[in-house]
């Protein structure tokens, strides 16, 4: 049985390496996930894969059925979770294609559906419940990541802290220093409520950040132009990662 899983964002819509064997579109109390999963092989090893912005990339990050979609991959028996999402760098050493396994979050976004435990659906018949989210990633997916970037050759930051916006726009400069401010390494705009939804459920999460520019004002403006060749570049190095990573699982 499949158990591992590879949420894809931005740039990662489809999966190149992936041999489909089937896809299944489930139904879940939240509604419909982003699209169908699916299950076929990557490097070797069987796993599954969920196209966070829908198989066309039709779907903006604040509009992301994120319970939806984590509700179905828990329901199809899957225990771990690599999660690509394309950042902007705030740390110096986050440079653009550089890939950054981080190790903490803060959550900035507001107007998400956030929580199973929303008092109605709940989980296992318990409807109000307070997860431990101290440690928000798994440690060893986390180091199989970092393994993985440094078989691969390609630039791994080890640890740092993903600032989660809401979006669809970039920040402002001021935005990103209070970020600074605050400890964030990275910004993106899809790592929550994924992250917490997955601890509800039990699953294993790690994620694979891929710097596709320096944020807004570390550079000058942030040149959305440069970005759709930025994202295509960022995005093969993680899949070299990827491939190398999960070899290690
Ligand atoms: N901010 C938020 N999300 C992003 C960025 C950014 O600068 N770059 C890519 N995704």
């Amino acid at each position: 049985m499949t158990t591992l899983a590879i949420i894809g964002g931005t740039g990662l819509s489809r999966m190149e390496g992936l041999s489909i064997d089937r896809r299944e579109m489930i139904k879940t109390p939240f509604g419909a996930p982003s699209c169908p999963i699916l299950f076929g092989e990557f490097g070797g090893v069987s796993v599954a894969f969920l196209a966070r912005h829908g198989s066309k990339h039709q779907i903006p990050p604040h509009q992301i059925n994120y319970c939806a979609n984590l509700w179905a991959l828990n329901s199809v028996g899957i225990n771990r979770i690599i999660a690509v999402g394309a950042v902007g760098g705030i740390a110096d050493d986050c440079s653009t294609g550089s890939v950054v396994v981080p190790d903490q979050i803060i959550d900035y976004t507001h107007g998400r559906e956030n929580s199973f435990y929303d008092g109605t659906h709940g989980l296992e018949g318990v409807t109000v419940r307070a997860i431990d989210f101290t440690e928000p990633y798994d440690a060893s997916l986390r180091q199989a990541l970092i393994d993985g970037g440094q078989a691969s050759g390609e630039t791994v930051v080890s640890s740092g802290t993903y600032g989660v916006s809401s979006g669809p726009r970039l920040e402002t400069a001021a935005e990103v220093r209070r970020m600074e401010r605050d400890g964030c390494t990275v910004v993106g705009m899809t790592g929550m409520p994924e992250a917490a939804l997955a601890r509800e459920v039990g699953i294993a999460y790690a994620c694979c950040a891929v710097v596709v520019t320096k944020a807004a004002g570390k550079d000058g403006p942030v040149d959305t132009n440069a970005l759709p060749a930025s994202v295509e570049g960022g995005m093969k190095n993680a899949r070299n990662i990827l491939e190398l990573a999960i070899a290690k699982l």
